[in-house]
């Protein structure tokens, strides 16, 4: 099919993660449908490929079936790579915030009804698991997981009446199984619900800090309640807090090397379309 003909109604698969996670890494494999080494550089924009998984319940989903030369049936969708550097990531959110229909803080009095907002359906986020033992790539993972995740938390709360949206699914998926320094997946999850609950801490102290007057406080408090990501008040930060709203997995796999490669993360964004 032509490019660009399906994209308005497409869903589609936010790629989000901190810078040298291996965004693009994984959509160019993806999109090759194998190996084939390319030099990937620092994301600037964001950036969507077309792709398609099998509609055939008797096997399971594989990236590299080329689905043009099958008789199977095939569901499309856009997988969107964005940039994760710091100073580039805002377009990241801005997009998360456009797909998940969540008003950004610069748009709060306009109802964020975007078309595109019954569209996404999952977000991966990468994680560099061979870097997460490293306090600082581990504080900077989790504070930008915090935000993806409240995005989603506040995206539910915005149903009007009794019809909430969907709820969006995360794939935390812990790359670079192939690297030794590599922490498995049930060590990148613990690892980020105690950041998570460190974080929570101290956004809410910020906030308590900040200098709300006495008068304010009921504002101040559903505020608070508002940024406060999974069970309000909770000490410990746990994903299974945010079940009702966002369902959260830990995969590991990885994307060059000798490891358990990405199916397992193929096999979840299928399961999600
Ligand atoms: P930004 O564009 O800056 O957001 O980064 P990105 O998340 O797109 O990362 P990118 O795909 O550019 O990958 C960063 C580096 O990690 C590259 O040198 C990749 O070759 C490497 N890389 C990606 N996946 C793996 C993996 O599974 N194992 C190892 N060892 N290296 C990987």
């Amino acid at each position: 099919i032509a490019r660009g003909s399906g994209y308005a109604t497409l869903p589609s698969v936010l790629l989000l993660g901190p810078s040298g996670a291996g965004k693009t890494s994984l959509v160019t494999l993806l999109e090759r449908r194998g190996p084939r080494p390319s030099q990937t550089h620092t994301t600037q924009v964001v950036h969507s490929v077309e792709l398609a998984v099998a509609d055939d319940p008797s096997k399971p989903p594989n990236y590299r079936d080329d689905l043009d030369q099958s008789e199977s049936t095939a569901s499309k969708f856009l997988l969107v790579d964005t940039p994760g550097h710091g100073k580039l990531r805002g377009a990241a959110l801005d997009r998360l915030h456009r797909l998940a229909g969540v008003a950004t803080a610069g748009d709060k009095n306009k109802k964020s009804k975007s078309k595109e907002a019954s569209k996404l359906k999952a977000v991966v986020f990468l994680a560099d698991a061979a870097a997460l033992a490293d306090q600082d790539e581990l504080s900077a993972t989790a504070a930008y997981l915090y935000d993806v995740l409240l995005v989603l938390q506040k995206r539910i709360g915005t149903g009007t009446g009794s019809r909430h949206p969907a709820s969006v699914p995360v794939l935390v998926a812990a790359n670079k199984a192939d690297l030794f320094t590599a922490l498995p997946p049930a060590l990148v999850k613990s690892h980020l619900e105690a950041e998570l609950s460190r974080i929570r801490r101290t956004r809410s102290k910020a906030l308590l800090d900040s200098g709300v007057g006495t008068e304010d406080v009921d504002a101040a408090g559903a505020g608070e309640q508002d940024d406060w990501l999974g069970e309000f008040g909770t000490d410990k930060f746990t994903f299974d807090q945010l079940k009702e709203v966002v369902e959260v997995e830990v995969i590991g796999g990885n994307i060059v090397g000798e490891g358990p490669g990405v199916d397992k993360w193929w096999a979840w964004i299928a399961d999600k379309l």
